[in-house]
């Protein structure tokens, strides 16, 4: 085999691997912010149990409900966790989180949710 070739077929080997792991650390990083601030009002299961929604009047989204959230695109779920509930036409129980984490952090999160509902987006990807 010519060198230029094995040079080629190591870096995309590794090109692979490299984004793989950055794939996986994403929704690492989601799960570990979303059972910090998320779970408390949407469970720890992400499905809505959370033991403070119990409190609240309008019920903590199901995240694990697959047909509701392959409705909403990453970038609406996106502008709802940016901005919050009072400014995206839902319940202001909703807190908006632009003052406590960072965009990629909310992107994380979004991965992690995608995990939770077993589900995508269907329109606008991450981007
Ligand atoms: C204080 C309780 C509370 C906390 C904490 C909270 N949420 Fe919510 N969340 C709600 C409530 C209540 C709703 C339902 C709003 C509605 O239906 O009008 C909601 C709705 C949502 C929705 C909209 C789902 C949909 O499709 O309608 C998303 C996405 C969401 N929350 C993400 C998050 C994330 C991510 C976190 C953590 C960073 C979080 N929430 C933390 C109470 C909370």
């Amino acid at each position: 085999m010519q060198k230029g070739v094995l040079f080629f077929l190591i870096l995309f080997f590794i090109f692979i691997i490299a984004a793989d792991a950055a794939q996986r650390g994403n929704q690492e990083n989601g799960r570990r912010l979303y059972q910090s601030f998320c779970t408390q009002c949407h469970g720890i299961k992400g499905d809505g149990s959370g033991r403070k929604g119990d409190a609240l009047d309008t019920r903590p989204a199901d995240h694990t409900n697959k047909e509701a959230m392959s409705k909403r695109t990453d970038a609406e779920l996106y502008g709802i966790i940016w901005y919050g509930g009072k400014n995206t036409s839902l319940s202001e129980l909703m807190p908006s989180w632009r003052n406590a984490l960072k965009e990629d952090d909310v992107w994380d999160i979004i991965s992690y949710i995608r995990i939770l509902c077993n589900c995508n987006g269907g329109g606008a990807e991450k981007k």
